[in-house]
Order: C-alpha cells, then structure tokens, then sequence
C-alpha cells in the first residue's frame, strides 16, 4: 500500500474544515419568489401539481410578501391570471390589469421588496400563445410592439424589473427603448435569454392557465438539443441592452448556465421551473427523497454552475432553512 501524500479526506473532517473550504455559498438574498396572482378577494387557491404554492387574490399579497421579507427573500416575481382573455392579449397591458393592480398593491404595502413581473401573453391570449397569431404563425414583430406595450404598463405601476419570457426576437430592444422614451431608464430588464421548449413547465401551465390550445411553443422557444445557439442568443440579448440573462429551466440546463457564466459577465439568473419542482417535491411526499436534502443540493448545484440568483418555488422553504 503506497500512502499518498496528499488526502483530500483531511479537509472533510467536520463541518468547521467542510465549511472553510466551501466554494460556493447560497442567501436568500439570491432566491427569487414566483408569485401567482388571480382575480378576486380572499382567494388563496393551492396549485394541484405544485403542492404548497398558491394563487393568491391581490388583497392577500401584503401578507405574503412580508412573509418572504421575514425569510430574507427580498424579490419576487408576478406572473398573472386575468378575468379574461381575448386573441390578441389585452389584458397584460390593460392599466387596472391583474399584474398592474398588484405591482401597486406590492410597492404600496411593502415598498422594500423588489419586483419584477413576467412580460408575456401567452396567460392573457384565448389560444394561449406567447404572440399574436397572423395566419396560423405567432408574428414577431407585431408581437414584440404589444410586449413594449406591457413592459410599460409594469414599469408605470412600479416594477423594478420586467421579464420578458416570449422568445420572439428582438424584444429586448424594443423593451428598453419604450422605458426610456418614458423615463423608466433606471427599470431592469431581466431576459429569459435562454429559454428552452421545454416539457418541465406542465404545472406552470396548470398554475397559470396558459397551455397553447393548438400546437406547442416550439416555433419560439429554443430547441433543448441546443447549445452553441444559447450563445447568440445571450449575445443579442445582450447587445439590446439586457441586464440580467436568465437560463430556464436549471437542473437539466446545469451546462448552459455555465456556458454563459464563461462567456458573459452579465449576471445570470436560473430558474428552477415547475416540473423540477413538482417532481423534487412528488418524491418526497412519497418518502423516495429527502425533500430538505434535494432541495438544498438542486439550489446550490445552479449555483456552482454559475448561477448569481435562483428563480424557485422553493424560496421561502430554502430560506427558512439558511
Ligand atoms: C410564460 C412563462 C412560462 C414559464 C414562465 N413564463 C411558461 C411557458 O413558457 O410555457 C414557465 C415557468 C415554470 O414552469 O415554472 N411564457
Ligand atoms: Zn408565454
């Protein structure tokens, strides 16, 4: 037997040497909260395939987010259910809309936390697409004139950061040209640069009544077989003014994150989505995982892959633990 000289085994003794030598860290500071926000008053609805997230009526809001302020999570992120739906999305940039009521709502009774709201149509069109469809086909840049619209009408009611979450090309300028037409210069874009046409957002379509009635999202959103086109991706995103990239979903994107954490400075974002959620949490109320232990690791894993901050279902839970 040849003993080696150097024991990587030495470092691992106890939790004081584990944590001396521990390269990546996770806050709540980092941890984004989704909130689901529906119509009506004293409605606080659990979603079926995400057990222990909820939509919540605009009045129930307050007491949420000093929930997550009590927690250390000082972010969340708006994602609406309107009363109505029509075929070209009116209701995301209609100024007493759901989300402007409850940007208002948020920045009135608890002005510290951040918000940023999800930029998109696919919740407020009839068929359920991210755009308007013109002759079968989601059209870009007809599109892309609505999102500015809705970005807008966030930023008017006080968001701090808009998300636009639709994939169509070129929205990112046209986002951050109608902000500073209208002096929103200081309002963040935080892109879902690299957003994947992915099967892990089913609960999130559930949750937000959003599944396209016809077809499916891959005539926009990127094919998972992708790597190197998350680069141009990022890059345009980038050159139109992006402030913050995010990679969507996290767990089976662990080699994008780090592809852009490599290549860009910007800081990123991942999102861990719905499915990864649903299925971390369906294990553990089976008893088949350790619903602590794997949700630490799956938030700290986006982390070491180059991840600045997390978007997560599991926010307050992980922040109660930290
Ligand atoms: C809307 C949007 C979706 C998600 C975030 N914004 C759904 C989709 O693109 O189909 C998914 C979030 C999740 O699954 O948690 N475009
Ligand atoms: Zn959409």
């Amino acid at each position: 037997m040849i003993y080696p000289d150097y024991r990587p085994r030495r470092l691992r003794r106890n939790e004081n040497l584990r944590s001396l030598v521990r390269e990546t860290v996770l806050t709540p500071a980092q941890l984004i909260y989704p909130l689901f926000v529906m119509p009506g008053k004293n409605k606080r609805e659990e979603i079926s395939s995400m057990p222990g997230v909820f939509r919540l009526s605009v009045d129930q809001l307050a007491k949420e987010a000093k929930e997550c302020r009590k927690l250390g999570v000082n972010h969340v992120i708006l994602f609406g259910l309107p009363e109505k739906k029509d075929r070209v999305g009116s209701g995301a940039h209609a100024t007493d809309g759901i989300i402007q009521r409850a940007i208002k709502e948020l920045k009135n009774k608890a002005p510290e936390l951040t918000v940023s709201t999800d930029v998109c149509l696919c919740e407020y069109t009839s068929h359920g697409h991210c755009g308007i469809i013109h002759e079968g086909m989601v059209d870009n840049d007809a599109t892309v004139e609505v999102l500015a619209r809705t970005a807008l009408s966030h930023a008017k009611a006080g968001a701090d950061i808009v998300a636009p979450s639709d994939m169509m090309d070129g929205r990112v300028g046209e986002i951050r040209a109608a902000l500073d037409e209208h002096n929103f210069d200081q309002v963040a874009i935080m892109s879902y640069a690299v957003k994947y046409a992915s099967a892990f957002y089913g609960p999130f379509r559930d949750a937000a009544d959003c599944a396209p009635q016809e077809g499916d999202r891959r005539g926009y959103q990127m094919d998972p077989a992708n790597a190197r086109e998350a680069l141009r991706e990022a890059t345009l995103d980038v050159e139109e003014g992006a402030d913050i990239l995010m990679v969507k979903p996290g767990m089976p994107y662990l080699d994008i994150i780090r592809l852009l954490r490599d290549e860009f400075d910007h800081p990123i974002a991942a999102y861990q989505v719905s499915g990864e959620y649903a299925m971390l949490k369906a294990a553990a109320i089976n008893g088949w995982l350790d619903e602590e232990r794997v949700m630490a690791e799956s938030l700290l894993s986006l982390r070491r892959a180059g991840a600045d901050m997390i978007l997560t279902y599991f926010a307050k839970q992980m922040a109660k633990l930290l």
